[in-house]
């Protein structure tokens, strides 16, 4: 667990916690609206030498960077009514990173090598980051 006292100390830890992934890792975000999930898979995406600026998939669903050392999925299922037929196995099965925000929607189709990861506001600036 680790107390981030800002959005770059939590871009630093993404970028931290990026250089252990591995091609098939699936990283299931959650916390509360503006917890940090976003600004985590910013440093997530720059510790991986992606280059293109990491916007949030919430119309989309789905954005794909291919310019890092792994390709990396970033989803957010804040939107998704049902889970039916999203094709998120195409990603666990295939050699990217994957990193879902609102992945607790999906909890029993995430592959039992998910690591989870807790976003919690503790005040304006200051972030709980649990992994787990
Ligand atoms: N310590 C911190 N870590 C991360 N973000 C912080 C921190 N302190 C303040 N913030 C601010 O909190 C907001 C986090 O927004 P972000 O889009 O990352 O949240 P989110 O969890 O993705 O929300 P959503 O559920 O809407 O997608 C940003 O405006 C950011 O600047
Ligand atoms: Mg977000």
């Amino acid at each position: 667990m680790i107390i981030s006292h800002s959005a770059d100390e939590t871009i630093a830890f993404g970028r931290q916690f990026a250089s252990a992934l591995r091609a098939g890792d699936v990283l299931a975000l959650s916390g509360d609206l503006g917890a940090g999930k976003t600004c985590l898979v910013k440093g997530i995406a720059a510790g991986l030498g992606i280059v293109q600026p990491v916007t949030s998939p919430t119309f989309t669903l789905i954005h794909e960077y291919r310019s890092g050392r792994l390709p990396l999925a970033h989803v957010d299922l804040y939107r998704l009514e049902s889970a039916a037929g999203i094709g998120l196995e195409d990603y666990f099965d295939a050699p990217w990173v994957t990193v879902i925000e609102w992945a607790e929607k999906i909890e029993t189709l995430l592959p039992m090598h998910t690591k989870h990861i807790r976003l919690t506001a503790l005040d304006e600036i200051t972030r709980q980051i649990e992994v787990t």
